[in-house]
């Protein structure tokens, strides 16, 4: 399979936001990043359901939703009511993770865990078979544009084999510090998904740097 790029609206101009998505909508990329924080799981404050329900309406993207909160169980069915396709927990912030994949799945969306940088790709062993998304994170959540963590390439070779020894069909994402420059050798490691903020948002020609990063 090619990778796949989710550009993360994270540090897109909010003021714009509907050209920039319309901007994403006639781009090469896959899916759409959502990126959201409550300022207790992690240090910083995003959206939620009322800009969800917004973007829903104007995406042809599928919306990768990523919830850096605590205590996801409460939401769900409201994320779902928003638009979200695919929704991201935090192993750390799940203390029945069973149980909301679980949910999430009865629910009809893709299901994915998250893990920071200091968590062990091992305690996923569990529960992967289940799971049809993994996002790595390679830097601290909670704010973009930050550097790409040097010892994810390690825990990305250790997910992969992880996933083939317990048979798992899950994708591997990864998310934060992505560029131009690293994509191809995290690529090599095993990475399918990449969620990119800062290098489209921040680059002259948005699109044009998606098709570059697709085409690596
Ligand atoms: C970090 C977010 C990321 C972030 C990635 O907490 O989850 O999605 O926006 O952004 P860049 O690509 O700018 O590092
Ligand atoms: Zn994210």
């Amino acid at each position: 399979m090619s990778h796949l790029i989710a550009p993360s609206i994270l540090t897109a101009n909010f003021l714009e936001l509907r050209k920039e998505v319309e901007m994403i909508n006639g781009s090469e990329a896959d899916w759409l990043h959502l990126d959201i924080m409550d300022g207790v799981f992690v240090p910083n404050m995003t959206f939620g359901f009322p800009v969800i329900k917004l973007i829903k309406e104007i995406s042809t993207k599928p919306l990768d939703t990523h919830l850096m909160i605590v205590e996801p169980d409460r939401h769900l069915e409201s994320f779902l009511a928003a638009g979200a396709d695919m929704l991201t927990v935090h192993y750390e912030a799940c203390t029945h993770l069973d149980r909301t994949i679980d949910t999430i799945k009865s629910l009809g969306m893709k299901a994915g865990v998250a893990i920071n940088p200091h968590t062990s790709v091992q305690l996923l062993e569990n529960i992967l078979p289940d799971l049809d998304l993994v996002l790595n994170m390679t830097v601290n959540p909670g704010y973009g544009a930050q550097s790409l963590i040097e010892y994810s390439y390690r825990k990305i070779r250790q997910l992969r084999e992880l996933i083939a020894k317990t048979g798992s069909n899950a994708l591997i994402q990864i998310d934060g510090g992505v560029g131009l420059a690293n994509l191809a050798g995290l690529k090599e490691v095993g990475v399918d998904v990449f969620v990119v903020g800062n290098t489209v948002f921040a680059s002259d020609d948005p699109v044009q740097t998606i098709r570059q990063l697709k085409e690596i």
